[in-house]
C-alpha cells in the first residue's frame, strides 16, 4: 500500500504540533518545510520527531528541509507559514505580511503537486484560503481552511467546563469567518444530543459565546509571544485524517462559496463533508434572522480584509 505524503509548510509552533499529531497516528509520511534565517531548523525538528517514534510506537517517515523539491506529489499540503499575532493585534493585521508569504508558498507548492489538496492555516484565515484558491487555480474541492474545528473545540471545552460533563458528550457549532465576528450557534450546540438552549440559562450561554469569539485572543494575552498551537495542531490533524482516511466526516471548514448561504466569491466557515477528494459537499442549514445578521457582520469583516489582498 502506498503511504500518504503530507507536506507542512512552516515548521513553527502550529506546523510541528500538527506534525506530531499526524506522526503519532501514522496518517502519512511528513515533509516539513521552512526557511529559517539561520541553522537547519526543519531538519532538526524532523529528526527530533523521528526520535520520538520508538517511544510512541510510530514508523512515520519525517523529513525536514528548506527545499520544496521534497514536497513533490504530496497528497495534501498544509500551509502554516507566516506570522502569528502578538497582544493587541487582530488576525486581520497580519494580512500584508502573510499574503506575500502565502502567495509565494502556494506558487511553489502547486508547481510540484498539481493534484494536491491545500489546507490553509495561516491568518487571516478566510482571506488566505481565498488567496490560495485564486493563486492555485484549483477547484474549490481542493482548497480549504482550518478554523471551525478549533473554534468549535473551544466552545465544546467551555460548555463542558460550565456543565461539568465530559467533552466527549458535547458538540458545538460555529460558523462564519475565523475572526472575532465568528458565529457560535447555541441552538445547534448540544450536550448528550440536547441543545444547550434547553440546559443553560441565557446569560451563561452568552458568556460561552463571547469567550469562544475571543478564544484565540485569550491565549495570545496569556502567552504574550505568539498564538495558540496545541488545539490548532489537533484541529488541523483531525481535518487531515478525515480527508486522507476518506471518512466523509462532517466538520466546519473555510470553503469557497458559489451561492451557498446566498454568498459568492468568498471563503467562509460552513459545515462540509470531508473525504479523499477534499470538500465533498457543503451542508446548508436553516438560520434565524439574528443568526443571518451575525453572519453578515462576519462577511463584511472578511470582505474588508480581502480588499487588501494583492489580487
Ligand atoms: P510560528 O512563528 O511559530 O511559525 C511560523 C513559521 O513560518 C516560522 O517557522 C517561519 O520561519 C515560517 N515561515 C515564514 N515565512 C515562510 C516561508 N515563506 N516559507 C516557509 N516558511 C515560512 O507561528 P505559528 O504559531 O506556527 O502560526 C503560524 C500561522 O498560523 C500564523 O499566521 C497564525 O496566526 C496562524 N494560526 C492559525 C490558526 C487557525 O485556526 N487558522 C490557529 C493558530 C495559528
Ligand atoms: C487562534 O484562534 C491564532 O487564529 C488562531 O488561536
Amino acid at each position: 500500500m502506498t503511504r500518504n505524503k503530507i507536506s507542512i509548510i512552516g515548521a513553527g509552533h502550529v506546523g510541528t504540533t500538527t506534525a506530531a499529531w499526524l506522526a503519532e497516528r501514522e496518517v502519512g509520511d511528513i515533509v516539513l518545510v521552512d526557511i529559517p534565517a539561520t541553522g537547519d531548523m526543519p531538519k532538526g525538528k524532523a529528526l527530533d520527531l523521528t526520535e520520538a517514534g520508538p517511544i510512541w510506537g510510530y514508523d512515520t517517515q519525517i523529513t525536514g528541509t528548506t527545499n520544496y523539491e521534497a514536497t513533490a506529489k504530496s497528497d495534501i499540503v498544509i500551509v502554516t507559514a507566516g506570522m502569528p499575532r502578538k497582544p493587541g493585534m487582530s488576525r486581520e493585521d497580519l494580512v500584508g505580511t502573510n499574503a506575500r508569504i502565502v502567495q509565494s508558498v502556494v506558487e511553489q507548492v502547486v508547481s510540484r503537486s498539481p493534484d494536491t489538496i491545500l489546507l490553509l492555516v495561516t491568518n487571516p484565515l478566510d482571506s488566505m484560503v481565498y488567496l490560495a484558491k485564486k493563486v492555485s487555480g484549483f477547484p474549490r474541492e481542493r482548497v480549504l481552511g482550518q478554523a471551525g474545528v478549533l473554534d468549535s473545540a473551544r466552545m465544546r471545552a467551555f460548555i463542558a467546563m460550565e456543565m461539568n460533563v465530559s467533552v466527549e458528550s458535547v458538540w458545538a457549532f460555529v460558523m462564519g469567518g475565523h475572526g472575532d465576528e465568528m458565529v457560535p450557534i447555541p441552538r445547534y450546540s448540544t450536550v448528550g444530543g440536547i441543545p444547550i438552549t434547553d440546559l443553560l440559562p441565557a446569560d451563561r450561554i452568552e458568556a460561552i459565546v463571547q469567550r469562544t469569539r475571543g478564544g484565540g485572543g485569550e491565549i495570545v494575552q496569556l502567552l504574550k509571544t505568539g498564538s495558540a498551537y496545541y488545539a490548532p495542531g489537533a484541529a488541523v490533524g483531525k481535518m487531515v485524517e478525515a480527508i486522507l482516511k476518506d471518512k466523509h466526516m462532517v466538520l466546519p471548514a473555510s470553503a469557497y462559496l458559489e451561492g451557498e448561504y446566498g454568498l459568492n466569491d468568498i471563503c467562509f466557515g460552513v459545515p462540509v463533508v470531508l473525504g479523499r477528494r477534499g470538500i465533498e459537499r457543503i451542508l446548508e442549514i436553516s438560520l434565524t434572522r439574528e443568526e443571518k445578521e451575525e453572519l453578515q457582520r462576519s462577511v463584511e469583516l472578511i470582505r474588508k480584509t480581502m480588499s487588501m489582498l494583492p489580487l
